[in-house]
């Protein structure tokens, strides 16, 4: 994700709401069958390829339940306008348990409370990973099925590359070889471009450490390329809603999604071989719990936060934490909560010379209105994107004193920075300053976390500790990632462009690591790439929460298909990796219940 500090402006005034055909979304559980074959608990990124290709058989019944509302939101819809979602009532609006290593601060974890989940509130970014994150995940859990070449089927299942909305012509920018047009989420180039571009790209042909790649996506990430995002031809976002419930989906009959319904629990059936969870437990509105039946299976897609959260207040989880917040313990999984992995960003400012940032925007209301009128008649200008038009990965030094101590968490194609260059802040508050940013992002961070269970109602929060930048690793890399940041935006390049540096980053001395340590305190904002908490492991292993084919380990009826189940954190903002892991779940579901 990208987060950068302050509020996004006020545009209130200019949202109207944009109509949608509705197919069977349900706002009541009236309308619900007592049982289904399938349930799918989260309608969100992983949750609706799920039910989109089992419903794809006709002789099988889904349900989707999902707590947050409809995705027929303009500021989901209009790619530039994505911030106004934080903290909206499309946000489940978490906050962090107090982060020591951060001087003490909780941080805001937007996740998405709407349908298409944090595909529809997301910064949109198009990154799938590279071949060293699948390749390492295959051989920790002892399943090639998972490795990068396998896992390509999946990738173009999803992948709908698609021209920009504008039509400029892209060669160059991307390569067609490593890009699909048989699947089902719009990704695309940038509709228009920004001011800054030829000086990032001048700075590709000038310094050696930031060669150009032509495709960030094609395993191989380093270097400096075009960002590409999941933005339809028209302009629009493209989240798991619009794409996997789309039009001749939505509409099947054997596919209802409840929507304003959220899971408390699922319970056991009263069947005697083993432990089989076959029933879900939900309250729509201010109703009492109501239950429905999975003759097949539940698949449990609520996320890095949600998964566990129901998994331990279903008596699955840790037997001694369960019994302290006063949950009868059903099966002894230590590992759910655990393992909470995410990256984690630092936005450095510098003042730029030119009127043509954001911030210009920000400070005029009338050009606002007319970018949104243009959005809303040709689905091109400033609005159909999200501004950024590159990002890249750079890797720390092979003798670097880190590796001394700890193990070199990324392979030898992967980053351990990634830059993202941002011309200017993307959640301003009008100023009458211009500025250019680059982030930067850890991305093979080594901290581990937890979630764990605050009371025994289903409804509380859980309390949630990323324990960012706990690990020497992750303090290490980002210190360097600072450095790197500076190096990329001191170019010659950037002379004349590139002013002073903004706030307490102007104030600090990047050399110094003290300095650099209480300036990152102070400033980095999560990554909001949670995985991990519901982690797959080799078949038969001590830890780990599912199997390799996210089944939940030695219990019956339930398979996790989400982030949740990610065991190592991928080099990439992980929207493109849940929809990989959600295309492979669906084929192993198929499978086994021989679906056409
Ligand atoms: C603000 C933000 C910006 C981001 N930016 C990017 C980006 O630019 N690029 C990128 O690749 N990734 C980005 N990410 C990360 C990426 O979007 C997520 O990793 C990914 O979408 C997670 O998919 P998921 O299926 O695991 O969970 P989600 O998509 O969050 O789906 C979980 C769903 O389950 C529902 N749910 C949860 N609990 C319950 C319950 N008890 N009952 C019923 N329903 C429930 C939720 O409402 C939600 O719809 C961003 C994330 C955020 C929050
Ligand atoms: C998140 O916070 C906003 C602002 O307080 C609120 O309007 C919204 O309802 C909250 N989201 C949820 C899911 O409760
Ligand atoms: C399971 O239990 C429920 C309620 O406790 C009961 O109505 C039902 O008949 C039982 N089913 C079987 C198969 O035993
Ligand atoms: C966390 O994950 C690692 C593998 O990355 C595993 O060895 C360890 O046992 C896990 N810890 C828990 C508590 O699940
Ligand atoms: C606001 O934008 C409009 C349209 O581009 C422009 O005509 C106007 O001069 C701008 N106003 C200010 C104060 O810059
Ligand atoms: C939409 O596109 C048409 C055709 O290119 C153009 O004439 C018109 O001005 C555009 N509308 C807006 C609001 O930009
Ligand atoms: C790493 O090697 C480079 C030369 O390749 C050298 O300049 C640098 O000082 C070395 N760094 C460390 C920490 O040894
Ligand atoms: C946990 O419960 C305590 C006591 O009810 C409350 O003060 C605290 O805010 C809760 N924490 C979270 C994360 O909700
Ligand atoms: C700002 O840019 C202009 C050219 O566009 C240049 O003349 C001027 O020197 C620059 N200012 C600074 C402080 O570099």
């Amino acid at each position: 994700m990208l987060y950068l500090r302050g509020t996004f402006l006020q545009l209130l005034a200019l949202i109207s709401s944009i109509t949608f055909v509705h197919g069977r979304l349900l706002l009541t559980s009236n309308d619900l069958l007592d049982k289904y074959d399938f349930i799918v608990v989260g309608g969100g990124t992983g949750g609706n390829v799920v039910a989109s290709r089992l419903s794809e058989d006709p002789s099988v019944s889904v349900l989707v339940i999902e707590a947050g509302g409809s995705n027929d939101v303009l500021e989901s819809q209009v790619p530039f306008l994505w911030p106004r979602l934080i903290g909206s009532t499309h946000d489940w609006n978490y906050t962090s348990a107090p982060q020591a290593t951060l001087g003490d601060r909780s941080v805001a974890l937007p996740r998405g409370h709407i349908l298409g989940g944090s595909s529809s509130i997301n910064g949109m970014l198009y990154t799938r990973g590279t071949s060293d994150d699948y390749d390492s995940i295959a051989e920790l859990v002892g399943d090639p099925r998972w490795s990068w070449d396998n896992i390509q089927p999946y990738i173009r299942k999803n992948e709908l590359w698609s021209p920009p909305s504008s039509n400029r012509p892209t060669e160059g920018e991307f390569d067609p070889s490593v890009h699909g047009r048989d699947g089902l989420v719009g990704v695309s180039l940038p509709s228009i471009l920004q001011p800054i571009d030829n000086r990032v790209l001048q700075t590709t042909r000038e310094n050696g450490e930031f060669p150009f790649n032509l495709d960030v996506n094609s395993g191989h990430h380093l270097g400096i390329g075009w960002l590409q995002s999941t933005v339809t031809s028209a302009g629009s976002r493209a989240s798991s809603a619009t794409s996997y419930l789309g039009n001749g989906v939505i509409d099947r009959p054997n596919l209802d999604v409840l929507l304003e319904a959220q899971v408390t629990r699922l319970l056991l059936s009263n069947a005697t071989n083993g432990v089989t969870f076959d029933t879900v437990e939900f309250v729509s509105g201010a109703d009492t719990p109501q239950s429905v039946k999975a003759t097949r299976e539940i698949i449990l897609s609520a996320g890095s936060i949600g998964t566990p959260n129901i998994l331990l207040h279903s008596g699955v989880g840790d037997a001694g934490d369960l019994a302290r917040v006063g949950i009868q313990p059903i099966h002894q999984l230590p590992s759910v909560g655990r393992n909470l992995t995410d990256h984690v960003i630092a936005a450095l400012p510098w003042f730029a010379n030119s009127t043509e940032t954001f911030e210009t925007i920000a400070r005029n209301t009338s050009l606002q209105a007319m970018l949104l009128e243009e959005w809303k008649k040709n689905g091109t200008g400033f609005f159909s994107g999200s501004g950024i038009d590159h990002l890249g990965y750079v890797r720390l030094a092979n003798n670097a004193s880190i590796f001394d101590s700890v193990v070199d968490p990324a392979g030898p194609n992967t980053g351990h920075i990634e830059l993202t260059i941002v011309n200017g802040n993307i959640f301003s508050e009008p100023t009458p300053d211009n500025f250019i940013f680059v982030e930067v992002m850890l991305t093979k961070s080594l901290s581990r976390g937890s979630l764990t269970l605050n009371s025994s109602n289903p409804l509380d929060n859980p309390i949630i500790d990323p324990a960012y930048l706990a690990h020497d690793f992750d303090r290490f890399a980002l210190r360097e990632a600072v450095r790197c940041g500076e190096r990329f935006l001191t170019s010659p390049a950037w002379e004349g462009y590139v002013l002073d540096r903004v706030g307490n980053f102007a104030t600090i001395d990047t050399q110094d690591d003290n300095q650099l340590d209480e300036f990152l305190r102070e400033t980095v904002s999560p990554g909001l790439h949670f995985v991990g908490t519901a982690s797959m492991s080799p078949k038969g292993a001590s830890w780990g929460v599912t199997d390799p084919d996210l089944k939940v380990k030695g219990l019956n009826g339930i398979r996790v298909v989400d982030a949740s189940v990610i065991p190592l954190i991928p080099a990439a903002h992980t929207q493109v990796p849940v929809y990989i892991f959600a295309e492979r779940a669906a084929a192993f579901i198929k499978e086994d219940w021989k679906l056409v």
